[in-house]
């Protein structure tokens, strides 16, 4: 099937569209209607259950000896496979666990751990029983993780005895102890898996050790929840220091999944596929655990790094061990392994010659990073798009409909069910090839959010602007051939190795420093991580700490070393327009060096030179 015929039908009756890729799942009762209006759930009557169709439903086909799960360590030096009835066996235990403690439909469950098994295995345990995952990143600070606690107010908080980062062993314990401290509602529960690198202090009643509870736990079926019941909640930042919880529904995000397997990444059941990334983050949810595992496929959960782990061939070896078809990562982990290793010498040596597509997204994949990694795999390096919000690739070149590649630099073609369009503030059309605002009609297609967990008014404001229709908060073009380039951010958000962060978020931090009386962070360019913070602020006349350090102290503290500012810059004030707005676009375009002219409202243009000699000068 073409990819133009394939869009058209999606778009002129999405309601046949989805209701046909609904088939690709098990339903306890197959949903009679696709959806009614363009704000109501996708398969409203129908009810399932995710986890049957990312395990079980594999073992009654006859599957169980298939491999579902295949745990890649370097850290630990690790690798453990197991097959869809291993997996099922473990999923349906740690299910019965979770209930023994208390959990149960529509109940909240808080996953804040290291990319080990036992964090899939309670996230489709929670899935199981109709039980609500909240993962949170596990390089997420004690307060972060007590915002999440504070708004989800879970019932269990599960967690491990450490991560492991690179050569660093990070204790979890402790900053899980001053998370709840910090919260104002605390977990029942706090279950523990204990590593063997690190052995956490278990308190009293409060703490609960996993192992221990797994011995006696009965293993849980599977209930089944209506399409519309909540899977999981994703926080990711907003504009302001108050992460948004993205809420997910189970039936329209299986469809969407399973229709995304064959159609986008072009891969075949009992193929392997593998994103090398985070649970914590969207395309954890969707790529490692719930897409490849719903659609048969082996699923590899890495624990390392690109570099490092132990060095940059550590994706091609992992790679050609495992027979990956399809691997999806992040453009700045492709830049790391060419800054580590530019003549490819690892790739030559050990090509993983099953690959038969590379997916970036995640941040902007500039150019020479795909020409140069399409050069060294001769494999087509394919680019695409998405969001938390949106839950599955948006933008993308359909590798499964007539393969035909966007330029590079594109983001792809609109991905069937996704009516984008590009207009100014205005909301006037912009034309092929201008840049606007990237905005999607509705209804958006199954897997996309249709609130945010008890901020209903948060989401609405996704859709005040442009008359109804989705914006995205990216900048983007569409080109004369129907494709997209995504060109940025319109709002306060970077985009650190592929991390999403909220300069806004970064300020209040900044802000509460003792030392310092004001600031502005924006996102400076950066050859490896795409964006970095970049931190100007003034400081208080009587400041005893020395600020650099209390700033960069505060922000790996209170957000997460992954917002660590690479500069830290005094200025004597900030720029600032007459009537004192703060000109970060100024500050952007100094630590960027893309050249500015002098707003005629500048209060005081020196202020403007003194920041170009201290950014000079740092
Ligand atoms: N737990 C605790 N700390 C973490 C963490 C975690 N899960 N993840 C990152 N950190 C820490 C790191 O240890 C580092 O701390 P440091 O400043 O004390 O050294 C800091 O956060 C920054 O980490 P990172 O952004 O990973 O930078 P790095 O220099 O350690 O590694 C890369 C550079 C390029 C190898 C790394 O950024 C990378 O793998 N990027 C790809 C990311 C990716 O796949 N994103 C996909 C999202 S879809
Ligand atoms: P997240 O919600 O964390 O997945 O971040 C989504 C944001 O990352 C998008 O709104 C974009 O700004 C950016 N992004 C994701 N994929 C791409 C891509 N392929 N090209 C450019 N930006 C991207």
């Amino acid at each position: 099937m073409t990819y133009k015929s394939v869009y058209d039908a999606s778009i002129a009756d999405p309601k046949a569209f989805w209701l046909d890729a609904a088939k690709a799942l098990d339903w306890a009762h197959f949903p009679t209607a696709a959806i009614e209006g363009d704000d109501d759930a996708w398969f409203a009557d129908g009810t399932l259950n995710l986890c049957y169709n990312a395990v079980d439903r594999h073992v009654v086909a006859g599957r169980g000896d298939d491999t579902a799960l295949i745990y890649e360590s370097p850290v630990t030096g690790t690798q453990q496979t197991y097959s869809f009835a291993e997996l099922q066996s473990e999923v349906a235990r740690t299910a019965g666990m979770l209930a023994q403690l208390g959990a149960s439909k529509s109940d909240r469950v808080i996953i804040y751990m290291p990319m080990i098994p036992q964090a899939v295995f309670a996230m489709l345990a929670c899935a199981r029983i109709g039980a609500v995952h909240s993962v949170v990143f596990g390089g997420f600070s004690a307060s972060e993780l007590a915002k999440r606690i504070d708004d989800c107010e879970p019932v269990l908080l599960l967690t491990a005895s450490c991560g492991i980062e690179g050569q660093k062993l990070i204790p979890y314990k402790p900053i899980v102890d001053d998370a709840i401290a910090i919260a104002k509602v605390a977990p029942p529960h706090i279950v523990l898996w204990q590593r063997d690198q690190c052995e956490a202090e278990l308190n009293g009643d409060h703490d609960t050790n996993w192992r221990l509870a797994l011995e006696t736990a009965e293993p849980a079926p599977c209930i089944d929840v209506p399409a519309d019941h909540p899977l999981y909640i994703l926080y990711t930042s907003g504009t302001t220091g108050k992460p948004k919880g993205v809420v997910r529904e189970t039936g329209g995000y299986g469809v969407a999944l399973a229709w995304s397997m064959p159609n986008i990444y072009g891969i075949k059941t009992g193929e392997t596929y593998w994103a090398a990334s985070d649970i914590g983050w969207v395309v954890g949810h969707s790529y490692i655990v719930y897409g490849p595992l719903i659609n048969g496929n082996a699923t590899i959960l890495f624990e390392g790094k690109p570099v490092s782990t132990p060095d940059a061939g550590v994706f091609w070896d992992i790679a050609a061990r495992h027979k990956v078809t399809v691997l999806f990562t992040a453009p700045t982990a492709i830049r790391a392994i060419r800054a580590a290793d530019p003549d490819a010498n690892f790739l030559a040596k050990n090509r993983p010659s099953s690959l038969r597509a590379l997916f970036l997204a995640g941040e902007r994949a500039d150019p020479d990073t795909v020409e140069w990694i399409g050069a060294q795999l001769d494999r087509p390096v394919i680019d695409h798009w998405w969001q938390t919000e949106l839950g599955w690739p948006a933008l993308a070149t359909c590798l499964g409909l007539d393969y035909a590649p966007a330029a590079t630099g594109s983001a792809g073609y609109p991905v069937p069910g996704f009516a984008f369009r590009v207009v100014d503030a205005g909301g006037q059309e912009c034309g092929a090839g201008e840049t606007g605002n990237l905005i999607i009609a509705k209804p958006l297609p199954p897997g996309s959010f249709r609130t945010l967990w008890q901020n209903q008014a948060g989401f609405d404001a996704n859709f005040a602007m442009f008359d109804g229709a989705y914006a995205t908060g990216d900048a983007g073009v569409m080109d004369h051939d129907g494709s997209y380039r995504v060109m940025g951010r319109t709002d306060d958000i970077i985009n650190v190795a592929g991390h999403r962060l909220s300069t806004g978020q970064i300020e209040e931090v900044v802000a509460s420093c003792q030392s310092v009386v004001e600031c502005a962070v924006i996102g400076g360019s950066d050859e490896l991580k795409g964006e970095v913070p970049v931190v100007f602020y003034v400081a208080a006349c009587d400041s005893s700490t020395e600020p650099q350090d209390e700033i960069t102290h505060a922000v790996r503290n209170q957000i997460s070393p992954i917002a660590s500012p690479r500069d830290v810059i005094a200025l004597r004030a900030l720029p600032k327009t007459r009537s004192g707005k703060i000109l970060r676009n100024l500050l952007r375009a100094i630590v960027n060096g893309t050249g500015f002219v002098m707003p005629q409202t500048i209060e005081d243009p020196t202020v403007v030179v003194h920041a170009q000699e201290q950014f000079a000068a740092r």
